[in-house]
């Protein structure tokens, strides 16, 4: 059977479509562990088996001594599968200001100090844009209404509604222009993490000092602050020290004061609900912003895959006096095949096959249902997504112009 190449949106470079085909039966399906009533098959992984290629390594294991009742088999794959032409990529909304592009989230301003954030499922890793995960964007949305409101208790957030899945309307805040990065492990893939500096033989990063003798994803003694700069949609975030920030006066004192107390006790409480699904919350990332007021306010995402490291708990121990990486329940998936295949900083981006397109769609919603203890809604795949958003924020600014 031919295999089309994919279409790229020619502005951003992402793959529109890919080559998902109907998968030959002559592989077992598997169920996964995370989903008791929902199959994956997992025929790629057990026909191309590749050391680098860890986590599939891991899953099927898991999964072979897991396996259910062929009933129980149909559904998962096949329902992403079915979203796997109507990711959403590139939105346009009409009727609004011309749009802000990040990575993932476009975002227009609204009246009444009001801004529009539309998360698409695109997926950014190594600072560059390399594919869409089916139903990413409905996740990375409905996860941050999860945290945010499990933690307005501890920080007062963005949030004013949300008119549609992938949608949320929040207060328009200046962004401070450093970004929290909160660790409680000795962990990181990319070139500003603390385990490839360490693993480089640097023992004084963001500040702070390391012991020698560290073992790969080790929980470190205290959460840290590894503080960085915004980096540009092209360019890459750049280590800080929480002295430079002041001192370089990219925050004053007590703005910096406020922000790492909130990250801390958002960490925290991030960790410890974490615990109580079964995960470790290993790292993860905050913005805030000010108010005309002053007002300093959580933005953005919380706690989602791609602001965070989550970890299977009940393996972690094991798997580390194994020497071997633990679960991992965030686009760490995309990463490893990414660098397993090419030079992900350099490289053109292969295309990514669909297995590990849905293989990372099910993670994604994965965490998503660990987390809150719900199934995710489904949306209608026979609905373009981009209309059925449009629609949601037209009759959104009808009501509360
Ligand atoms: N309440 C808010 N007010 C203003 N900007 C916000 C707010 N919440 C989030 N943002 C900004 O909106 C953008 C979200 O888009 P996305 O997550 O795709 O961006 P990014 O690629 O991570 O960041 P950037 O484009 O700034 O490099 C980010 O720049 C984020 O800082
Ligand atoms: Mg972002």
């Amino acid at each position: 059977m031919p295999i089309l190449p994919p279409r790229r949106n020619p502005k951003t470079g992402v793959q529109k479509e890919g080559n998902f085909l109907p998968i030959p039966s002559k592989f077992p399906k598997i169920i996964i562990p995370y989903f008791a009533d929902r199959p994956l098959n997992f025929h790629n992984y057990l026909s191309t088996p590749s050391s680098a290629w860890r986590w599939g390594e891991h899953r099927v294991e898991r999964a072979l001594s897991e396996r259910t009742s062929p009933l129980a088999m149909e559904g998962l794959h096949s329902m992403i599968g079915s979203f796997l032409n109507a990711t959403i990529d590139d939105i346009a909304l009409t009727g609004l200001s011309a749009p802000y592009s990040g990575k993932v989230r476009q975002s227009y301003n609204a009246p009444g100090g009001r801004k529009i954030i539309v998360a698409t499922d695109r997926l950014s890793a190594f600072d560059r844009q390399i594919t869409t995960i089916p139903l990413k964007g409905q996740v990375l949305t409905q996860l941050s209404r999860y945290w945010f409101e499990k933690t307005r208790d501890i920080c007062p957030n963005h949030v004013i509604a949300y008119p549609d899945p992938n949608v949320v309307v929040c207060r328009k805040l200046n962004m401070l222009p450093v970004e929290l990065v909160v660790r409680g492990y000795l962990a990181g893939s990319t070139g500003t993490s603390i385990l490839r500096m360490y693993k480089a033989g640097r023992r004084t990063m963001y500040g702070v000092t390391f012991p020698d003798g560290m073992r790969d994803c080790q929980k470190l003694d205290h959460p840290i602050i590894t503080p960085t700069t915004k980096a540009g949609v092209a360019e890459h975030d750049a280590p800080l020290t929480p002295q430079q920030v002041v001192a370089e006066n990219i925050v004053d004192q007590a703005t910096w004061n406020t922000v790492s107390a909130y990250a801390l006790a958002l960490f925290a409480r991030g960790q410890e609900i974490a615990a109580t699904r079964g995960l470790i919350l290993a790292d993860t990332k905050y913005e805030f912003g000010v108010l005309p007021d002053g007002t300093i306010l959580l933005g953005d995402e919380i706690h989602t895959p791609d602001s965070s490291r989550y970890w299977i708990a009940d393996t972690y121990q094991q798997r580390l006096d194994a020497g071997e990486m633990p679960d991992t329940l965030d686009k760490d998936v995309v990463r490893r095949w990414l660098t397993a295949h090419c030079d992900p900083y350099n490289d053109p981006i292969p295309t990514i096959p669909d297995e590990v397109r849905i293989a990372t769609a099910e993670t994604y919603i994965s965490v998503y249902e660990k987390i809150t203890g719900e199934k995710l809604v489904l949306p209608d795949a026979a609905v373009d997504p981009a209309k059925r958003i449009q629609a949601a924020v037209q009759d959104y600014l009808a009501g509360n112009p």
